[in-house]
């Protein structure tokens, strides 16, 4: 590559990615972390050869469509991008890239970790503990659920869903269960011994622990509302990884104020990073700041990918991970 390329990255990313990029491109990092708005992304896509969102910037038709536009690629730090509008790339032909794969296994330990937080009580025994209200072991003391051998129900069978599956069977004997109408490689799913569902409602009435791991699509938005919930077990947990709009918050609070179910473990939320503020009342859900794939290892991975997606572009070869 002789020419440098300018481009933009929105926040701050980890440093050894951070300085690659400074030695091959024109770079222009914001090392103080704050969010850029709409104008600040408009004359980012108008003035850069390449724009480096993530999830949490909302990159719309608007901003795609600008007029002036100079970015032919947005490199997203992230697996999911519904926080692009991926019709208006389409439209515009820009090309889009994510970061697939480097994010899976620690996004399946935060599920993992919802799973067991939420079914052993971990933050309301932290608290309890902290608070200086631990009065001794007893045997009737913060009773929760044993989470080996039971059934976990995946929706959604994806590279995430997987890493799951196989941690829950293998390391907590659990019986997989899953609902995927696109996922069709069965000798994958025969390694966890995990069955298919025909429908959600099915997977709904037969799991303890019912994770979801679909992306945000027109489809999936909503998908678990009260009327969902009411179908899966008095004792069953609901976990969330993915994306928060999957599930409509409030009823997922009404079902958990009214106990339809026993409990909730989630990352992700429908109005980041604003959370529920009757969610935060209660007992009976464990709640992380969207960490799934927040590990050193992960996001440094993250941001490798995003590197050598926007390096094959600018050097006319097709990007690994183009998703348009
Ligand atoms: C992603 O990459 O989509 C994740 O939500 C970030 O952890």
């Amino acid at each position: 590559m002789t020419q440098k390329f300018k481009v933009l990255v929105t926040r701050k990313w980890p440093s050894s990615v951070e300085n690659k990029l400074k030695d091959t491109f024109d770079v222009t990092l914001n090392e103080n972390d704050n969010p850029l708005s709409k104008a600040e992304l408009i004359e980012a896509i108008d003035n850069y050869d390449a724009l480096l969102p993530t999830v949490t910037d909302t990159i719309n038709d608007e901003i795609i469509s600008s007029k002036n536009r100079r970015s032919k690629i947005i490199g997203n730090f992230g697996v999911g991008f519904n926080n692009i509008d991926i019709e208006s790339a389409k439209k515009n032909g820009v090309v889009v890239t994510n970061t697939p794969e480097v994010l899976t296994d620690c996004t399946a330990d935060i599920a993992m970790l919802l799973i067991l937080g939420a079914g052993r009580r971990a933050s309301e025994g932290e608290f309890h503990v902290r608070k200086k209200e631990w009065t001794g072991w007893r045997p009737t003391h913060m009773m929760g659920t044993k989470i080996t051998d039971k059934v976990l129900g995946l929706i959604g069978m994806g590279r995430i869903a997987q890493a799951v599956a196989h941690k829950a069977h293998f390391g907590f004997n659990m019986r997989i269960v899953y609902y995927d109408p696109y996922f069709k490689n069965y000798e994958i799913a025969e390694k966890f011994n995990a069955q298919a569902c025909s429908s959600i409602d099915d997977l709904l009435k037969d799991s303890d622990f019912v994770s979801l791991h679909c992306p945000s699509t027109k489809e999936t938005k909503g998908l678990i509302n009260l009327e969902k919930i009411s179908k899966m077990k008095k004792t069953s947990y609901l976990i969330n990884t993915a994306r928060g709009d999957i599930v409509v918050e409030d009823d997922l609070v009404t079902a958990l104020e009214k106990k339809l179910i026993n409990g909730a473990g989630l990352d992700v939320y429908e109005e980041e990073p604003k959370v529920n503020s009757r969610l935060l009342e209660l007992k009976n859900v464990f709640l992380l700041p969207h960490l799934g794939s927040a590990t050193e290892e992960t996001r440094e991975a993250m941001g490798m990918r995003v590197f050598s997606n926007i390096s094959s572009f600018f050097d006319g070869k097709e990007p690994r991970d183009r998703v348009v």
